[in-house]
This record gives structure tokens, C-alpha cells and sequence, in this order.
């Protein structure tokens, strides 16, 4: 009897609380989230008469608090729809959940009835923090959220991984589930991310849906080449990683929102180390990942610049849209440099070896009992030639400081001798980790002084430099 009554409640309490997440313009979820919210700060709750409704905007993440230095845009990826469709690579899909939230997206999902077979709407939801919707004719979702406010309640529509079938579906204008017509009622920014063996890609069918939808406007990141699922099966099919598809989806939002302070600059980025042959097989290297490289230049492109990366030797994935030459030694690093110029930005990121052996022998060196006597000269300073030039220097060149002692008296002196606008010092000792890790901690050191920033991702102090970069670039361009 007992039991019963608590049953009844419960189902009232949840068709009430349907209701006013209706109201609301919210999901179930988001509802109770907003009412333990309410309760925690001990206000008053809504009515369902007068609750009001949310501003579509107000779903978007607002800005952080300011602090010198710190990732004040990282809200740059805002209300993500991901629609998974069915294929292996959905797997991969999940960590593309975890990968929009950690830039701070909301993120909703919708599988596919193919989806469904390699992964389950339960990991997809978890992973998003509210339910992944899956039926088009689904009471429940359609009263709660229903398709197209699913369609208009996202500032960019993810397909990933893209079928064959789904591109068909979608070049032909097909609504007969969920997935599709959300596709078709939508005006909002499409990014597919086509997944599929190499033949069906090949296919003539599939080529032609390519071009009807990029025609439309629908944006493609991918497919990329490599090894399949299938056992033997390799070529042009596998889904981008979930990064590029990260950083594609952040340029669409920017260029959506016309945030895109850099456009019209052209500016050069070196990173990585270099590599120095011994002989055939060996050579002199150092410990630079190129991450925090690739990052401003990512960061750089995603603000509208067009961005030249000249990189060394790294094991990490080019950034999305940027023009990428790969280089081995400092001697060709200097070479491309001056091919790129000129620019208006120059970032001088890599590691670049300070000597190289003046004669590498010509085939591998053998044992002789002593180590061999390896003359070492001195690499140009590609730095300190670009800023110290009298024409066509860009306006705007900025070295760093690797250092492991003495940081600022150090990148006070390189910022002086090699005659940069600005360093950007930290502290690479082995104890701080910056050395092929994620976070760095830097200082930026001008002629006006030093400012420190909070430790952060090396994506975060990218995005931070860059929106200096424009600020300094735009306020020459009006001065
Ligand atoms: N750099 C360069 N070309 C070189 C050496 C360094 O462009 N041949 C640039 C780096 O890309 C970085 C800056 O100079 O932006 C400082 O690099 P660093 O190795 O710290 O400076 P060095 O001049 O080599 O000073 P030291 O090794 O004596 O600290």
C-alpha cells in the first residue's frame, strides 16, 4: 500500500517536473539541476506560470573571470550536437564527447539505430551528462526536447563518424529518423566526419554525395588514411581523431561568430626540435615536443590568421588548417623561414640546436676505441637574423626561453640580444614537467616588464599569446 502511494508520487513528481522543464525550454536533466541549484542557494522556486523562458544563448558558457594571462577564451566551443552515426569508428565518438567538454562545449547526442550496435545511448549520455535521444517518434524526447529544438538548440551540428549512408541521406534530403531529420531541419553549421571503408568512400555514389554536400555547405574534416577495422583493409576511410575534429568544429564556431581577430594576418610559427646528423643514422636532438609550437599556430588559425607552421622532427598530429613544412635540420628550419616571409607575426617556438657537426660522416661511424671527435659549429639564430632585419621584419616578433635556471634575468638578456619585441620564458627543469607535457607556466617579458601567468594547458597559453598577437597587430594597424 505504502509502496504504491510512493509510486504514485513519484510518477506525479515526474510528470510535474516534465512539465516545467517544458516550460522552461530545458531538459529533464537541466531542470533538476537548476532546482537543486536554487535550493542549495536557498531561493524560491520557479512557478510553472511564471517561470521564463531561456534565452537560447544562455545555454553558452559566459566568459571566465579575467586574469592576466589566463585562458580568458577558452569558451570558444559552445553547444555541440553530436549525431552518431553507425560504424566502428563510433567508439571513437565517445572520447569526441569527453574532448568537446573538456573546451568546455555542452554536448548532446543523438545515435543512430546503427549506432546503437557498437555503442550504447547509456556511455554516449553518461559521457554528456544527459540523456542521448535516439527515436524520432519517441514521446518522452519528442515532449521533452522534441527534434527541433534539438536542431535549433546547438551552435554546431557534429556527424561523426558519418556513414556512407548518413552522407546519402543527407545529400538526398531524407527525414525518416531522428538523426536525419534534425539534419534537415537545421540551419545551424554542419561538420561531418565521414568514416568508412576505402571502396565505399571511392565509390562514385559516395564522391557524388561529397560534392552535393559540400555544395550545401556542410564542412568535411577527414577521412584520413591508415589501416582499418577490417583485417587487411587500408586507404581513405578512417574517421579524423577526435582532436582535429575538435579544433575543426572550434573554427567553424569562431568563423560563425566572427571572432576571428587575426584575419588578414599572415603570421609564421616554428616549432619543434631540430635534428643534426652525426652520420646516416644518428643525430643531435633535444627534448621539445612541439606542442606549445603547434598550439599558437592552431590557436593562430583558429583566429582567423593564415598561419605558416615550420616544424622539426615531432610524434604529434599537424594542426587543422594551417600550411605545415616539415623540416629537419636548423639549416633548413632558416631556409623555409625566409621562404615564408614576410609576415606580419613571426613566433619562434621551436627548439632549434644551437650547434651542428661541421662534416657528418658520410656513412655510419664505426667503433674505434675512442668515442669520435665531433666538431660542432654554430647554428644561425633564425630569431635574432628575422628580428634584427631592417626590411620587411614582421611587425611583431616574438622568440622564447627554455630555461632552467635564472629565468627572467635569462629572457630579459635573449630579449635584448636578439633584439625580439617579445619572449615568452619558463621554466623547463625536469621537476616542472613543461618538457613534452600538457601544461606550462610562462612569463611573458617585454620591454615594459614582466607579466607571469597562471600555469595552464599549453592550448590555453596559445590562445592567450594569440589574442595578444591581435591586439598588438590591430593596435599598430590603427595607430
Ligand atoms: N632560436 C632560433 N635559432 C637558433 C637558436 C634559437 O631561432 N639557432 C630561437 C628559439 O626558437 C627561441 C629563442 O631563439 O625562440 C631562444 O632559444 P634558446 O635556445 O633559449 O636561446 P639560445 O640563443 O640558444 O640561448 P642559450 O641556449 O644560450 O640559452
Amino acid at each position: 500500500m505504502a509502496s504504491l502511494t510512493v509510486r504514485k508520487l513519484d510518477e506525479a513528481l515526474k510528470k510535474r517536473l516534465r512539465l516545467l522543464a517544458a516550460r522552461n525550454g530545458r531538459s529533464v536533466e537541466e531542470e533538476i539541476r537548476q532546482i537543486l541549484g536554487r535550493a542549495a542557494r536557498g531561493e524560491q522556486g520557479e512557478s510553472a506560470g511564471t517561470a521564463p523562458v531561456r534565452q537560447a544563448s544562455a545555454r553558452g558558457i559566459g566568459p571566465l573571470p579575467a586574469r592576466h594571462g589566463a585562458d580568458e577564451a577558452a569558451p570558444d566551443i559552445k553547444r555541440i550536437l553530436l549525431i552518431i552515426g553507425g560504424g566502428i569508428a563510433a567508439y571513437k565518438s565517445l572520447d569526441l564527447i569527453r574532448r568537446l567538454k573538456e573546451r568546455g562545449a555542452t554536448v548532446r547526442c543523438i545515435l543512430t539505430k546503427a549506432a546503437q550496435e557498437f555503442v550504447t545511448p547509456l556511455s554516449a549520455g553518461a559521457l554528456c551528462g544527459e540523456r542521448a535521444f535516439t527515436d524520432l517518434f519517441d514521446p518522452l524526447s519528442e515532449f521533452d526536447v522534441g527534434h527541433i529544438r534539438l536542431a535549433r538548440e546547438a551552435d554546431l551540428i557534429v556527424v561523426a563518424p558519418a556513414t556512407a549512408d548518413l552522407m546519402a541521406k543527407l545529400a538526398g534530403g531524407h527525414a525518416d529518423d531522428l538523426a536525419t531529420a534534425v539534419l534537415l531541419a537545421t540551419a545551424t553549421p554542419i561538420l561531418l566526419a565521414p568514416a568508412m571503408n576505402p571502396r565505399m568512400w571511392e565509390h562514385p555514389a559516395t564522391q557524388r554525395n561529397l560534392a552535393q554536400l559540400s555544395a550545401d555547405g556542410v564542412v568535411i574534416v577527414g577521412p584520413g588514411e591508415g589501416e582499418m577495422a577490417e583485417i587487411g583493409e587500408a586507404g581513405v576511410g578512417r574517421m579524423a581523431e577526435p582532436l582535429e575534429i575538435v579544433a575543426t568544429a572550434e573554427l567553424l564556431l569562431r568563423k560563425a561568430a566572427g571572432d576571428q581577430p587575426l584575419t588578414g594576418k599572415r603570421v609564421v610559427v616554428t616549432s619543434g626540435p631540430t635534428h643534426e646528423p652525426i652520420d646516416p643514422v644518428r643525430y643531435i636532438a633535444n627534448r621539445s615536443s612541439g606542442k606549445q609550437g603547434h598550439a599558437i599556430a592552431a590557436a593562430a588559425a583558429a583566429a582567423g590568421a593564415e598561419v605558416i607552421l615550420i616544424r622539426g622532427p615531432v610524434n604529434i598530429p599537424d594542426p587543422v588548417g594551417v600550411s605545415v613544412v616539415k623540416v629537419e635540420t636548423a639549416r633548413e628550419m632558416f631556409e623555409q623561414v625566409e621562404r615564408a616571409m614576410p609576415a606580419d607575426c613571426a613566433v619562434f617556438a621551436a627548439a632549434v640546436a644551437d650547434w651542428r657537426v661541421s662534416a657528418p660522416g658520410p656513412e655510419k661511424l664505426k667503433k674505434t676505441g675512442r668515442g669520435p671527435a665531433l666538431n660542432l659549429v654554430e647554428n644561425t639564430d633564425i630569431l635574432a637574423t628575422i628580428a634584427q632585419r631592417k626590411a620587411k621584419r614582421p611587425a611583431l616578433v616574438i622568440g622564447f626561453a627554455a630555461e632552467t635556471e635564472k629565468v627572467f634575468a635569462n629572457a630579459k638578456d635573449k630579449l635584448r640580444r636578439k633584439g625580439c619585441d617579445w619572449i615568452v620564458a619558463n621554466d623547463v627543469s625536469p621537476e616542472t614537467g613543461v618538457m613534452g607535457g600538457d601544461r606550462n607556466r610562462v612569463h611573458l617579458v617585454t620591454t615594459e616588464g614582466v607579466e607571469s601567468w597562471p600555469a595552464q594547458t599549453k592550448d590555453a597559453v596559445a590562445r592567450a599569446l594569440v589574442k595578444r598577437i591581435a591586439a598588438a597587430l590591430n593596435k599598430e594597424a590603427n595607430s
